[in-house]
């Protein structure tokens, strides 16, 4: 076995290409817009990129309805440049993570094409999941499953037989039972193992296998139900056993991580055997109150899931899924939920960002992978009031326009400027961002930011230089610290403590020999005021 060192305490940046960077003015971020950033990357100071799908993509959800898993979309460039953005990174010393969509593909995939053409009973359906329908003629879904973005997991084709899809009807599931799929995505690894990638994250991993029969379930948007009958099935297992095998028959460390939200912490643990996946997100943590009992309790079952199989833990608070953290921590509800519906939840932004910022310190200095959303470190806070007929999340149509979805974390990041397209686009740019930005964003721009010591952005730089300067962030072991309700307080090594005040009233900081790092301005009398953080050397 092969160890995965870079991963065990690296920092790892998502980049939602659309929304990343616009290099030929299009409106839409693309790869070149990516390699133009890489330098701010290096310097902000993260380890690697996660770079959600690139693929050829009719872009139903985003990319992750991939069309061609061994070339780029022409929206954001080609193969060539995707080489050489895998080599820039590497210069700059940054570690590439693509990410893998193996439970379905897009329905402009050749194969769903040619299963469509082929009809009922063919070989070429049989690398999806068609059924013939219920009721007299065939005219209800085979089962009851729900899409995740609502309405039936079902799709019925012009010949009568219905497919599944778990997410929108542009994105049939695989059936993994079939050795195709297998040999296909074995391939589709090699192919970017190849081209020098470091790692992959891996797509609704739980998804792939779905129990035989495909039985009908009583609660099926019941999402960590460990019974249901397409999560978390055993024969997943092999499948990233032979994943692992392969990816360790590569030179250097290529890493997989998984995005599972299973709630089942013995059933989570198994993805994370020595011979599987080597992390999976933390979404326990990501979707946790900002309340320092209920982080404790989050934190300690992290440390408790991970240890005893060595295991690296990853510490998230934002994706391209969720509402950013300034937003939900700006909430009376501060916890992460699926329930969509947040309009008129009256929010206060200034209270999100000072949490979020001492959530960050939080993050950065508990051992393990942390995660970057980008956007993050410009404090950037959920956009909530992008016009119904602008909303291009698929999850808005499948709710029947309830569900608003995931667009307002996907709005294009502000870098310059006074206002749209803030740099995100070139100068002289045919069209305007794939989303609007908000027009109060000039004081969120990275260069509005850049120099600026109250900025959240020097506050990550400052921090992230530190995660790598201090040994004691790299390597020393985790303890708690006796502290006051309301406020987390750790040590990392002999030298390093972190407080963070949670609660509402300032607190006194322990001896110490220098101030680090502060999330927010201490008070007068030299307290932490509620909703601050501190990294002190205490040796
Ligand atoms: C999880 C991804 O993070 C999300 O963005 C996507 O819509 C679904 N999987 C389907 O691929």
């Amino acid at each position: 076995m092969k160890n995965e060192d870079w991963l065990r305490s690296a920092v790892v940046y998502q980049i939602y290409p659309r929304s990343f960077a616009d290099g030929n003015g299009d409106g839409v971020g693309d790869l070149a817009g990516i390699r133009a950033r890489l330098p701010y990357l290096a310097e902000l100071g993260v380890d690697a990129v996660w770079i959600s799908p690139w693929y050829a993509s009719p872009m139903a959800d985003g990319g992750y309805d991939v069309a061609d898993y061994r070339d780029i979309d022409p929206l954001f460039g080609s193969l060539a440049e995707a080489e050489r953005l895998i080599a820039e990174a590497h210069a700059l010393g940054l570690r590439i993570i693509i990410d893998l969509v193996p439970n379905h593909c897009s329905d402009q995939h050749p194969w769903f094409a040619e299963a469509v053409a082929a009809g009922p009973g063919s070989p070429q359906r049989a690398r999806f999941h068609f059924r013939p329908g219920r009721g007299t003629a065939g005219e209800l879904p085979p089962n009851d499953w729900q899409s995740h973005f609502g309405g039936p997991a079902w799709t019925r084709v012009a010949d009568g037989e219905w497919y599944l899809h778990l997410f929108a009807s542009e994105q049939p599931d695989f059936d993994w039972d079939h050795p195709d799929v297998r040999a296909e995505f074995e391939d589709v690894l090699r192919f970017w193992l190849d081209r020098g990638v470091d790692g992959f994250r891996i797509d609704v991993a739980d998804h792939l296998a779905k129990a035989p029969g495909l039985p009908e379930v009583r609660d099926y948007r019941a999402r960590d139900a460990n019974d249901s009958p397409w999560t978390d099935q055993d024969p997943v297992h092999e499948v990233y056993r032979s994943w692992r095998a392969l990816a360790d028959s590569y030179e250097g460390e290529r890493v997989f991580v998984g995005e599972i939200w299973l709630e089942d912490r013995d059933r989570f643990r198994a993805y994370l055997r020595p011979d599987e996946l080597h992390t999976a997100f933390n979404f326990p943590f990501l979707s946790t109150a900002w309340d320092a009992e209920a982080l404790r309790t989050v934190i300690d079952r992290t440390f408790a899931d991970h240890g005893p199989i060595g295991a690296v833990p990853t510490w998230v608070l934002s994706n391209h899924d969720v509402i950013r953290h300034v937003t939900r921590y700006g909430r009376a509800d501060t916890r992460h939920s699926w329930d969509p519906v947040t309009e008129g939840v009256p929010v206060d932004l200034a209270l999100g960002r000072r949490r979020a910022r001492a959530a960050a310190l939080l993050t950065l200095a508990l051992p393990g992978c942390a995660y970057v959303y980008q956007g993050e470190e410009l404090g950037l806070a959920e956009v909530e009031d992008i016009a119904a007929e602008l909303i291009q999340d698929p999850r808005w149509p499948r709710s029947g326009f309830t569900d608003r979805g995931r667009d307002g974390c996907r709005v294009p990041l502000p870098w310059s400027g006074d206002g749209a397209p803030y740099g995100f686009s070139p100068e002289g740019a045919t069209n305007t961002p794939w989303l609007p930005q908000p027009p109060d964003w000039a004081g969120f721009s990275a260069a509005a930011q850049q120099g600026d010591p109250a900025s959240t952005l020097e506050l990550y730089r400052a921090a992230l230089g530190l995660r790598r300067t201090e040994p004691d962030l790299v390597a020393g072991e985790f303890a708690w610290l006796p502290a006051p309700d309301g406020v987390l307080a750790f040590t990392r090594g002999a030298g390093f403590t972190c407080l963070v005040n949670l609660a509402a009233e300032a607190v006194e900081l322990p001896p110490r020999s220098s101030l680090l790092l502060a999330s927010g301005p201490l008070t007068g009398s030299g307290l932490l005021p509620g909703g601050t953080a501190v990294w002190m050397r205490t040796a």
